[in-house]
């Protein structure tokens, strides 16, 4: 079983996002008992609540439900989830910072570093005081580098056969 959390500031717009895209994935790959996918914020700003309303319609008109409740990273997420994937720059300092030990910050990853069309590219922008089109951009960018991931996981770990 490999277990993937995805992170961002607020654990409501972005994280939630690549999870529900990645549930989808793992799903339709048909790979759900050897995959499981979760998410976190690096804040506690919004623990307890529900994502976003403008991301969860967003990924309904695509057919993806955003389910998560919002909880905050904690540093045993480090031993729990074998990819850690911070969605900005920002996100992966303040992972690092909590990761205590040299196995817990290679588990840490730029979510887009696994979209290889996206290499100059390193960060899910920030949403959350843009407009509408902004959810639409981070779903886009969050699809692409999900399958990326998935590939490479199923690559990684000998899941495809
Ligand atoms: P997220 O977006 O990190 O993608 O969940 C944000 C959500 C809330 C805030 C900032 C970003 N905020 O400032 O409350």
């Amino acid at each position: 079983m490999y277990r993937l959390c995805f992170v961002c500031l607020g654990n409501i717009c972005r994280s939630p996002t690549a999870e529900g895209i990645m549930v989808t994935l793992v799903e339709e790959a048909g790979l759900a008992s050897k995959i499981r996918v979760d998410s976190a914020g690096t804040s506690a700003w919004h623990v307890g609540e529900p994502a976003d309303q403008r991301s969860r319609d967003c990924a309904e008109r695509r057919g993806v439900r955003l389910p998560s409740i919002s909880r905050q990273f904690v540093v045993e997420d480090f031993e729990r989830f074998h990819y850690v994937l911070a969605m900005d720059r920002d996100n992966r300092v303040d992972l690092r910072a909590l990761a205590s030990d040299p196995v817990a910050e290679d588990r840490i990853h730029l979510l887009r570093s696994f979209d290889t069309a996206s290499k100059h590219e390193p960060d899910v922008p920030d949403p959350y005081y843009a407009g509408d089109a902004g959810f639409d951009r981070v779903f886009d960018i969050c699809a692409a580098a999900c399958r990326g991931l998935l590939d490479h996981v199923v690559e990684r770990h000998g899941l495809g056969a």
